[in-house]
């Protein structure tokens, strides 16, 4: 199978394939699943080990929002597995996208962007239990319906998917990145604050901002002292996991 980006839009598109038939069939346990998500990780650590390690911080902060938004844990089962795989579709970009050191051509951004699709293609050929697939191909969804690849909208987005991309987003703007450097843990909180309701669920916000509010009075030396509080943050929640 190839992943080669462009031979996957030819193949299939966002229309192409509705996020309803990516169904779950008969399931695996946790415990069968969690070498073939290991696997899966190993192939992406192997292809691009920036890419890995955010999604290792990302699984950390979203089984922590999870559970303090009081999933079942099915869901919190499946979130793991999702955080940790939800950018597994760039596989299927090519090198010269995924590492540009400057922006992306608005026809460079429509190649990446198919990596949610790719990713829930790559997942929903075995049965994991918990939507898996789902959340993989979602958690670019925007709360007002501007994100992609389907454009849904508030909770139509499955609830894994909303939960992800809040933290997706905490890890991505407090990293450097090829293009532009790490934005400060404070800014990055206040940004979604900000996007609260208009990108993200705004309940699964809350208690995103609960959980750093938290943290921050727990830990107030060690949050405010820190040159990386980020990274600090990351520790406690792990810490509380
Ligand atoms: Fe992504
Ligand atoms: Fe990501």
């Amino acid at each position: 199978m190839s992943f080669n980006v462009i031979r996957c839009r030819r193949k299939r598109s966002a229309r192409d394939v509705p996020a309803e038939s990516i169904k779950d069939g008969r399931e695996m346990t946790v415990d069968v699943a969690r070498p073939i998500i290991e696997a899966l990780a190993r192939a992406m650590a192997a292809r691009d080990r920036l890419t890995h390690q955010h999604s290792q911080r990302v699984q950390v902060y979203a089984v922590a929002l999870a559970r303090k938004a009081s999933l079942p844990d099915r869901m919190v089962h499946a979130i793991r597995a999702a955080a940790l795989l939800h950018d597994i579709g760039k596989l299927g970009i090519p090198d010269r996208l995924l590492h540009k050191a400057g922006p992306l051509t608005a026809h460079e951004y429509e190649d990446v962007k198919q990596h949610a699709i790719i990713g829930a293609d790559i997942l929903s050929t075995f049965d994991f239990p918990g939507p898996l697939a789902r959340i993989v191909r979602h958690h670019h969804e925007n709360w007002d319906g501007t994100g992609y690849p389907d454009g849904l909208r508030g909770e139509n987005i499955p609830i894994g998917a909303r939960v992800l991309s809040i933290v997706d987003c905490y890890d991505a703007l407090t990293s450097d990145r090829p293009y532009r450097s790490a934005v400060p843990h404070e800014s990055a909180v206040a940004m979604i604050g900000e996007r609260r309701a208009t990108k993200y669920d705004p309940h699964i916000a809350d208690v995103f901002l609960r959980i750093v509010n938290d943290m921050r009075s727990a830990s107030p030396r060690t949050l405010s002292s820190s040159r990386a509080p980020a990274r600090v943050l990351l520790r406690l929640v792990a810490s509380a996991v």
